[in-house]
């Protein structure tokens, strides 16, 4: 348990752990390459090393050289063993979905598992599409881990139109189709974090994107050849947020956070706290390994409540649980509209926000899909204890609330910080929270 209590002004300079979408990813594409790949600022959180330890069982050399800088020797495309253990994939749902699309044009067997949290996460979105391809899944009741693959040996390509806006989903279906003969179509109504896409082509893939209608089509030709390709890894826009909304809600406060990836389907957030009057700027932007990054400096701010369109969800969609904490600080009451998808995360992310919220105080209410705040214009009262329900994300949010509140706020269980964002209570820390 931690409690983090009311604190003087933040300041510092700082970087964040790095990007998880990107560090999941280059360990999985850099595994299905021929050659080295060197990954420069991987994530060592928990959810990346189950990807790492994953690659490993599948035949692919991944090692660490020092920390932060790791080395993937490839099994090449079609080139994976079968695993001799159960894949356990702990936390987290990108690596357990992702892989699914690998294993699904791979001729081996292999058997998934997770935590408490991840075995009660939807898996019917990935396995119905990816059985389309001649993969066999055989899962529990409700497509939930722990589930058996039999990947296809002659995958046929899918031509799948999304029903929800999950880049999860997406990058399953293009993955699959990587070792499958002729041509992927995914076809995405509403645009969702292009990693995949960007990190493909990075390696060899011909990915082909089409946009038409606020949507995308996207094309991947089967059976390329993936060669080695130096992957760096930005600092995560997501872990950032926490830092961030800290430092807009305690007064005085000031800090810049260097290397932030500022891929626009991943920067909902920073839109959306401009528009509630918070000084964020950007500078020295620039192009790392392929994505957009740069600094970001933040001053405490005065917020006002704001009204969040159902279409900004995609890109900000682990943001909510901290922008609603932003929201409790804010003058007058937000409106976060279109969050269904909160429902499935790592916990029901809707009703455990509602929660942390309401356990400290603040009004607040959930209508249909909508999150509705109610700040004061100032520090919320705290007192409260956060129920994490193994989520990483509500336990950073909770923390960031008891930085700036009235009363102190405690967190039942904060273990699962280190999945996404190890080291957070010292770099908060360092910044002048008061975590106790
Ligand atoms: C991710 C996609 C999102 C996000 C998750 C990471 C990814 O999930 O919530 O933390 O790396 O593709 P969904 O695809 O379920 O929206």
């Amino acid at each position: 348990m931690l409690t983090a209590s009311f604190t003087g002004a933040l300041s510092g300079t700082l970087r964040v752990p790095g990007d998880k979408s990107i560090s999941h990813r280059a360990l999985m594409f850099a595994a299905l390459a021929i050659g080295e790949t060197r990954i420069d600022g991987l994530l060592e959180g928990e959810d990346v090393l189950r990807t790492a330890a994953a690659m490993r069982a599948l035949g692919a050399q991944v090692t660490q050289e020092r920390p932060g800088m790791w080395r993937v020797t490839g099994a090449g495309l079609g080139g994976l063993r079968e695993p001799e253990d159960v894949l356990d994939m702990g936390n987290s749902g990108t690596a357990a979905r992702l892989l699914c699309g690998i294993l699904a044009s791979h001729p081996i067997f292999a058997v998934m598992t997770g935590d408490a949290s991840l075995r009660r996460r939807p898996m019917a979105r990935v396995t119905t599409p990816l059985g389309e391809t001649g993969a066999r899944f055989s899962a529990r009741d409700g497509g939930r881990l722990p589930l058996a693959i039999e990947g296809a040996r002659d995958a046929l390509p899918l031509d799948h139109r999304m029903t929800v806006a999950s880049a999860q989903v997406k990058s399953a279906i293009l993955l699959a189709g990587l070792n499958a003969r002729g041509i992927t179509r995914v076809e995405e109504p509403v645009p969702t974090r292009d990693h995949s896409e960007n990190m493909l082509r990075h390696f060899g893939a011909d990915v082909q994107v089409t946009e038409a209608d606020g949507g995308k089509l996207i094309e991947l030709v089967g059976q390329p050849t993936l060669r080695a390709a130096d992957v760096v890894v930005p600092g995560d826009p997501s872990s950032a947020a926490f830092p961030i909304v800290a430092a807009l809600t305690v007064p005085g406060s000031r800090i810049r956070i260097e290397g932030v990836g500022l891929n626009p389907l991943r920067t909902g957030l920073f839109l959306t706290l401009r528009e509630m009057g918070a000084a964020l700027t950007v500078g020295n932007e620039r192009v790392e390994g392929g994505e957009p990054v740069g600094d970001i400096e933040v001053a405490a701010s005065s917020l006002r409540a704001v009204d969040v369109p159902a279409a900004r969800a995609p890109s900000m969609i682990d943001e909510y649980p901290v922008l609603a904490v932003a929201c409790a600080y804010a003058g007058g009451t937000s409106r976060l509209r279109g969050l269904g998808e909160l429902r499935v995360k790592e916990s029901d992310r809707l009703a455990a926000t509602a929660a942390l919220l309401a356990g400290n105080g603040v009004d607040v209410a959930i209508e249909g899909d909508d999150l509705m705040v109610t700040g004061a214009g100032g520090p919320p009262p705290g007192g409260g204890t956060v129920v994490t329900h193994m989520d990483h994300r509500l336990a950073m949010s909770g923390l960031v609330l008891g930085a700036g509140a009235r009363a102190a706020v405690s967190v039942d269980e904060v273990a699962f910080i280190d999945t996404s964002f190890p080291g957070f209570a010292a770099l908060m820390t360092g910044l002048g929270c008061r975590f106790a």
